[in-house]
């Protein structure tokens, strides 16, 4: 169900925070870990802060420290374990400091003991579907001194109306659905961000409107498994509404599921009207058909490559990147072949590998035949160099082309201005300029590539 921030407790416990201590001003820091959808999320918590009066700290530690954590992957959590560790000192030796871990890790039991267990300087957790709970959480650490790990507390709502703090006005992420019902066997996501569930398309849209009228040049809409989006209307109608808003900007989604991908979704890139970049990112995981099937992907090579180049065919120039997971258990070297066979046939502009890592309650992490670390590390170094020259390959073709970049960032190197901006196929693109750039579309002409990055000039 979709319910308003002002059907629950929220606002009683943003006064409750307002109200105490009033003669101080607290500061906040929200340290954000893994993908696009916790960036999300953290601009909700910013806005929750400085809507209970909080400000962001101009320093390293804080009044209240957050951590939104991720639990992909073993490496992603051990991060988190010792960046909390830094704070021990800090928070030990300040009475008023408060820690919260926020995010996946704190919708995980393993985690929630050992914070119990060795790390009791942290004085809350909260699940990632319970963000609006914050206030209440935060006012009991803050006036009664309480500590609180709450689990399973997701009710399968999604509450609307939290304030936001966006950091940059030219792009924006805008969630339409959370959670996953997948249950691919190597993922933690199903049980930490709960049951898929879709927002109003009507709130989605008009969110989408105002951004755009607001000055925003990039919508990137996400979800775990973004285009199962189910409400009143089917992700291909939320994507052609959103896209009919008058404005000029870009429109993207992220991330997809091969089995989810429809044939008038695929149309919707060859109208020259729409909204839509060139650009797809279609998690593929493995090229081997009999590992697809341990993962419980439900779809084999033969289905997704036929999206491929359904894709291809209507929108030549679309990019495409993909996730690949090396060392699945019981991969074998054909299996492993034929994901590099795939790559080199499917040549994917961007390919984001990763280790398979144990996730505990996963019915991977019980599968027989777990692959030496050993082996994954070399397997992985063979992909990415594989992938590298593609990568290269592809983008020398875009050297002497002309293309509309949308500036997102700006440094001084050397006394020089340089800009970063991507193009609409998603490639970064580095130039130099003495003029004001940041958040508008410029021409560039690609002067030289590398695997990863472009680097032109302003025309
Ligand atoms: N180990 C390694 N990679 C994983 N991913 C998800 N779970 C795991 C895991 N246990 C990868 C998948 C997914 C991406 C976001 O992270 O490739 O698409
Ligand atoms: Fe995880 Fe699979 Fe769901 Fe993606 S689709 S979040 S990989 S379970």
């Amino acid at each position: 169900m979709n319910i308003l921030l002002k059907d629950t407790d929220y606002f009683e416990y943003v006064e409750k925070i307002k109200n105490f201590a009033t003669e101080k001003k607290r500061t906040y820091r929200v340290i954000t870990f893994g993908c696009q959808q916790n960036e999300a999320d953290s601009e909700r918590i910013r806005g929750i802060l400085e809507e209970a009066g909080f400000e962001p700290s101009p320093e390293e530690a804080a009044d209240v420290l957050l951590f939104n954590t991720c639990a992909i992957r073993e490496l992603a959590e051990k991060k988190v374990f010792s960046m909390l560790g830094k704070f021990k000192a800090q928070k030990t030796n300040s009475e008023d400091m408060i820690i919260g871990v926020l995010g996946c890790m704190a919708a995980e039991k393993s985690v929630i003991e050992k914070l119990k267990k060795s790390f009791r300087y942290v004085d809350f957790t909260l699940e990632p579907n319970r963000i609006h709970d914050l206030p209440r959480l935060l006012y009991l650490a803050l006036a009664e001194k309480q500590k609180n790990y709450p689990l399973g507390m997701d009710t399968g709502d999604i509450v609307e109306e939290l304030p936001f703090v966006r950091k940059d006005g030219a792009s924006a992420w805008v969630s339409i659905m959370y959670g996953c019902n997948n249950f691919c066997t190597y993922c933690i996501v199903p049980y930490v961000r709960g049951r898929e569930r879709s927002r109003e398309s009507e709130r989605v849209v008009s969110e989408c409107r105002e951004l755009v009228e607001s000055g925003c040049k990039e919508i990137t809409l996400l979800g775990q498994n973004v285009n199962s989006y189910r409400s009143d209307i089917s992700f291909y109608e939320l994507v052609k509404r959103i896209s009919d808003i008058p404005g000029d900007f870009r429109l993207k989604f992220m991330t997809s599921h091969p089995k989810d991908v429809s044939d008038e979704l695929i149309e919707l890139f060859a109208d020259n009207k729409s909204k839509l970049v060139p650009y797809f990112h279609l998690p593929l995981q493995s090229g081997s058909d009999e590992v697809l099937k341990r993962m419980n992907r439900t779809y084999n090579t033969e289905r997704y490559l036929s999206v491929v180049n359904k894709l291809r065919k209507i929108r030549p120039d679309i990019a495409l990147s993909t996730d690949i997971i090396v060392g699945f258990p019981g991969e074998t070297e054909e299996d492993f072949q034929k994901t590099l066979d795939i790559l080199s046939e499917v040549r994917f502009d961007f390919v984001f590998a990763f280790v398979y890592s144990v996730r505990e309650g996963t019915p991977a992490a019980k599968m027989p035949e777990q692959i030496d670390a050993k082996i994954k590390s070399e397997r992985i170094t063979k992909l990415l160099k594989i992938q590298d020259g593609i990568a290269l390959s592809k983008n020398q073709k875009y050297v002497g082309e002309i293309f509309d970049v949308l500036v997102d960032a700006k440094d001084i190197k050397d006394g020089v201005t340089v800009y970063a901006g991507r193009t609409p196929t998603s490639k970064r693109v580095h130039f130099s300029s003495e003029k004001e750039l940041l958040g508008m579309h410029v021409k560039i002409k690609i002067t030289r590539a590398a695997p990863y990055d472009l680097y032109g000039e302003q025309i």
